[in-house]
């Protein structure tokens, strides 16, 4: 083969490389137009890179280039494949509006270590629950601190949520009752920390500058690191518009009590445009509303619980979840939601369903003097 030959056969795959790039390319730019993912990108990036050098080294180098952006090809094609299950995960998560994710279905721990202690924290967390929610209150933040300790997950795998009951609101308790919720959980962070009632009573007169002392502190540790997102526990409109007046930092949940008969429809449209995410408590009605024909038709017809209807209603309707269950059954149950839909009329319908199954608590009429949320 003469000189002029071989370098019109190097011309011609040249031309071909050029050709595969330019395609490649194309690929490139429809696939990240559908994805946007970093990750992704940086594939691009170094797939055009390992082409182009490919190219300009001529018909050797080029072909290892092909093998290196077909190699580079299906990299970014798992890494979209990975992003894509991330993007599924997140379709079972709430973002806050400072970014923090949480997740749409939690685990309720009021009295939940009653019977079994740290035991049930544990079935909680090997049945898949990584949000556990807990309160001062509830005196059973030492057993879930022991049964994360137990369980060898790693502390930043699980969102932790806990509150300051009001009889302990002011600077100097808030702090108090923050640290002792902390050293009882064993962590130096919470991923969340609400107020769990905005009064102690009917005849509070002090509440308001109490829950801005509070929150004062709250946005201290905020900005400290030592909790990752801050909100509120049954504060109606009423009870928040007081508090926007001094915030620094909005907050950032209310958790409400919420379910399919007492859905505080004009308390969610104000947290809705006020860029609140709303978390229900008690999703299932503390188990009133399990015994509800209206659920039941509706659990016959997708081949459901009843439980699993009236938490699917509400976290298909973005808010997100903390039901209390005893069993490692009931857990499990109560987080298979995502497979199954109920259509628009039946949201509607189930949202126009009235009052029932109510706690009875309320924060303009609780007594909550004398409790002990130290
Ligand atoms: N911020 C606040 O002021 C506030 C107030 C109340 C509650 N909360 C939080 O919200 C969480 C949940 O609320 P909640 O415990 O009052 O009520 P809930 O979760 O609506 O109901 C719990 C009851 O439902 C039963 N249950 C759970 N899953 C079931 C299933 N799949 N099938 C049949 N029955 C089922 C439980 O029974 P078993 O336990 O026997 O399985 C329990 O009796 C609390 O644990 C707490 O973390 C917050």
């Amino acid at each position: 083969m003469s000189e002029r030959d071989i370098s019109s056969a190097i011309e011609d795959v040249i031309s071909k490389v050029e050709e595969l790039g330019s395609k490649m390319g194309e690929s490139f730019r429809e696939f990240r137009e559908s994805e946007t993912v970093e990750t992704f990108t940086e594939g691009v990036k170094k797939g055009a890179k390992t082409a182009a050098d490919g190219v300009s080294k001529g018909a050797k180098l080029a072909a290892g280039g092909i093998a290196e952006g077909t190699r580079e090809f299906s990299e970014t094609i798992k890494s979209t494949n990975a992003a894509r299950k991330a993007e599924k995960a997140d379709r079972h998560e709430v973002r806050l509006s400072n970014g923090v994710r949480i997740p749409l279905v939690g685990y309720g721990s009021y009295l939940a270590t009653e019977r079994d202690g740290r035991r049930t924290i544990i079935d909680a967390l090997n049945e898949g629950y990584r949000y556990i929610d807990t309160a001062r209150f509830y005196k059973n933040e030492h057993e879930i601190g022991e049964a994360i300790e137990e369980s060898g997950i790693k502390r930043d795998e699980i969102f932790l949520c806990s509150k300051v009951w009001p009889t302990m609101l002011g600077a100097e308790k808030t702090r108090e009752s923050f640290e002792a919720t902390c050293e009882s959980l064993r962590t130096d962070y919470l991923n969340m920390y609400l107020i769990h009632w905005p009064k102690v009573s009917q005849s509070d007169e002090e509440w308001v500058s109490k829950v801005r002392d509070t929150w004062a502190v709250m946005e201290e540790l905020y900005r400290a690191g030592r909790i990752k997102a801050i909100g509120l526990s049954n504060f109606l409109p009423h009870h928040i518009r007081p508090l926007l007046e001094t915030a620094k930092v909005r907050p950032m949940v209310d958790q409400l009590e919420l379910h399919v008969g007492y859905m505080q429809e004009y308390t969610l449209a104000y947290l809705k445009k006020a860029g609140i995410v709303a978390q229900a408590w008690s999703p299932i009605g503390r188990g009133v509303m399990l015994q509800d024909d209206r659920i039941g038709r509706l659990a016959v017809k997708y081949g459901k619980s009843n439980a699993q209807i009236l938490l699917r209603y509400l976290v298909q309707r973005g808010i997100p979840v903390i039901p209390k269950a005893s069993s490692p059954d009931r857990m499990r149950e109560n987080l298979e939601l995502f497979d199954f839909s109920l259509t628009e009329d039946e949201i509607s319908y189930l949202s126009c369903i009235s009052e029932a199954g109510w706690s009875g608590e309320h924060p303009d009429i609780a007594e909550l003097e004398g409790t002990d949320g130290r």
